[in-house]
């Protein structure tokens, strides 16, 4: 196998990509599974035709077999990589879930605030958190409390699998559209017209990204390359995706590096079930506190 992004050819672009067989979908399934967690289902096969026949026109391949016999190679390593954002799932949006930014604001934050003005230590992360949204409106929100969050010692940690949307949310660029559910004085005060001039698009604030520092990480990865412990951790509609025990290892890792009473905000679909389930109690819609 010859094939590599660098030999692409263009040409390959209006070729017909061949159907994906059973094995090759298996592959493909079976490799996301383990180096992502992320399980996907026989009703998944048209969609994962579609995004890997684009990784095939990147790579100049026509064929999955090829495409996966590639893979397997050392020199296939930086296409896993590729494929595993290919394949990730990253919808998300500001202020999603708005019960949990409720709850945030009116209960979670004020005593944190209250420690961090005393020169306290708070610790917020966003595990899963796609190109940003989600841990630019924790930001948002910790800041209409705490205006001098910056000056103080206050971190939030936004970690993802997918080294491509790190960057977009890195970069903090979005369209106008995107940003027409934030509260009003919030968006005029916390975003600019994007650098580049094009009216369509805005950069959030340099107050709100000093807050925020972007890592890849693995949730299924043994060990975490994180500290705590955590006040809060945000994971939400990123375990869905997972089977059941690796789930519960997810779970069992939250509650590792949460502080007694922290907080645990998971998606709309989410539990949390299994072993760590004892050691948290409810304390809203798909909001939990770990027992202190
Ligand atoms: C649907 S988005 C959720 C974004 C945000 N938390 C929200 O609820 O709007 C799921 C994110 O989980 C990430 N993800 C999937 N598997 C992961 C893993 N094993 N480790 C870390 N992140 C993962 C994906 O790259 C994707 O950005």
């Amino acid at each position: 196998m010859s094939a590599s992004v660098a030999n692409a050819d263009p040409s390959v672009s209006a070729t017909r990509i061949e159907g994906l067989g059973d094995n090759e979908f298996t592959r493909i399934a079976d490799s996301i599974k383990t180096e992502a967690g992320i399980c996907l289902p026989e009703s998944k096969r048209t969609l994962v035709h579609s995004r890997v026949s684009k990784r095939l026109r990147a790579t100049g391949m026509t064929s999955f077999r090829e495409y996966c016999d590639f893979l397997d190679t050392p020199q296939g390593k930086a296409e896993r990589l590729e494929l595993l954002s290919a394949l990730t799932t990253n919808v998300t949006r500001f202020f999603r879930e708005p019960h949990h930014f409720e709850i945030l604001k009116t209960v979670t934050l004020p005593p944190l605030v209250e420690k961090a003005r005393k020169g306290g230590r708070v610790r917020i992360w966003s595990a899963g958190c796609s190109s940003g949204e989600e841990p630019y409106s924790i930001a948002l929100t910790l800041l209409s409390l705490l205006p001098d969050a910056g000056k103080l010692d206050v971190k939030i940690l936004a970690t993802d699998i997918d080294k491509h949307i790190l960057h977009q949310g890195r970069q903090g660029i979005y369209d106008a559209e995107d940003i027409e559910m934030i509260p009003a004085d919030m968006r005029r005060n916390a975003f600019s017209a994007a650098p580049d001039g094009d009216a369509s698009k805005y950069e959030v604030g340099a107050a709100v990204k000093q807050l925020v520092a972007f890592k890849p990480l693995n949730l299924i990865s043994p060990a975490w390359p994180v500290k705590g412990p955590f006040d809060i951790i945000f994971c939400r509609n990123t375990t869905i995706y997972f089977d059941a025990p690796t789930q519960h290892g997810v779970w069992n890792g939250f509650e590792r590096v949460l502080a007694p009473g922290g907080y645990l905000f998971i998606g709309h679909s989410e539990r949390v079930n299994g072993p760590a389930a004892a050691r948290f109690s409810t304390a809203g819609l798909t909001t939990y506190r770990k027992n202190s």
